[in-house]
């Protein structure tokens, strides 16, 4: 079985995206960081505060249809707690989206205020959008997009060859989202990304993989593993490992001679939850003890 989850990073790609973030944070007025609800804090890259130095920001849990909604409620009210405004989204149907360009305007306030006294207020407020892969950048820049589709002329000695969309009469994104690596050097945070999808299967060993997820699920969702036809006494006393035969076996997935086919039954396991299928769950949970 695969060691905990590890990945190596290039050193090459992580300077390229810090350059990149470097020099697209000097043309905005916001950096909107979109994070998946479901792992909030694993979800992001920690090294983005050092990038973007003292430009405001705004945390965007997405994909809160996927996640607990008592557990987001939580760490709505945790990020509120530590200073940083966030806001949670389903950024696939669009709930939640009215509540972005008032948070935008509060967040930049000061900023409004101040142009309007310089006689600046037709300048629009720009913002770039930056995340991890998969958590849903495009569907937020495609939904705050949606009424006003209008790609705005690049200005000239602004910026060059960049694209902004106006997403109300004051309010314009560039376009191409940041994207950044996910970095972890806990497992538990590695494992969270590999549950929803965040780090890609290949490097990861599918089997020991849905044995941690059933296994967390034992200890925190017990009741949804009936969709598995697992019942309380059924699970009783069973390794880990067993759980994942257990599922396979409910399910009718054997090779000959009886087995399980526990690699299927794995795959079955990860792409249920990641499609939702077990309802609303939260990964992980705000931390107990303040933290910057
Ligand atoms: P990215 O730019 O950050 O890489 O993410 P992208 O928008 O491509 O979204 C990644 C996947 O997450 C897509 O699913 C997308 O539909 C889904 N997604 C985005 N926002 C939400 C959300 O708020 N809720 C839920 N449940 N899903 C969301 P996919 O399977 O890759 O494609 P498809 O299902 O759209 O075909």
């Amino acid at each position: 079985m695969a060691q905990s989850p590890s990945i190596q990073w290039f050193p090459g790609h992580m300077a390229k995206t810090r350059r990149m973030i470097e020099s697209h944070v000097k043309l905005v007025d916001l950096v909107v960081e979109i994070t998946d609800a479901r792992i909030p804090q694993s979800s992001r890259n920690p090294e983005l505060p050092k990038w973007i130095g003292n430009k405001k920001r705004l945390i965007v849990l997405n994909k809160c249809d996927a996640a607990d909604p008592k557990i987001t409620a939580q760490w709505l009210a945790w990020y509120q707690a530590q200073g940083i405004p966030a806001i949670a989204v389903d950024a696939k149907t669009g709930r939640g989206m009215e509540k972005f360009l008032p948070k935008v305007r509060e967040i930049l306030s000061e900023e409004i205020s101040r142009r309007e006294q310089r006689g600046m207020a037709g300048r629009p407020l720009r913002m770039m959008i930056v995340g991890i892969p998969n958590v849903g950048k495009s569907s937020f820049i495609n939904r705050a997009a949606k009424e006003r589709r209008t790609r705005v002329e690049d200005r000239p000695g602004v910026t060059v060859g960049k694209q902004w969309v106006s997403i109300a009469k004051d309010v314009e994104l560039l376009d191409t989202p940041g994207v950044l690596w996910p970095k972890f050097e806990d497992q538990a945070v590695g494992e969270r990304l590999a549950f929803t999808g965040a780090v890609k299967d290949q490097v990861m060993d599918v089997e020991l993989l849905a044995i941690r997820l059933l296994s967390w699920l034992r200890e925190e969702y017990p009741q949804l593993l009936e969709r598995f036809k697992m019942t309380p006494s059924d699970i009783e006393g069973l390794e880990d490992y067993e759980l994942l035969e257990l599922a396979g076996r409910k399910r009718g997935m054997l090779v000959s001679g009886g087995e399980v086919d526990t690699l299927r039954a794995a795959t079955m396991v990860l792409d249920e939850y990641r499609g939702g299928k077990l309802g609303k769950l939260s990964l992980e949970i705000p931390p107990q003890e303040e933290q910057a």
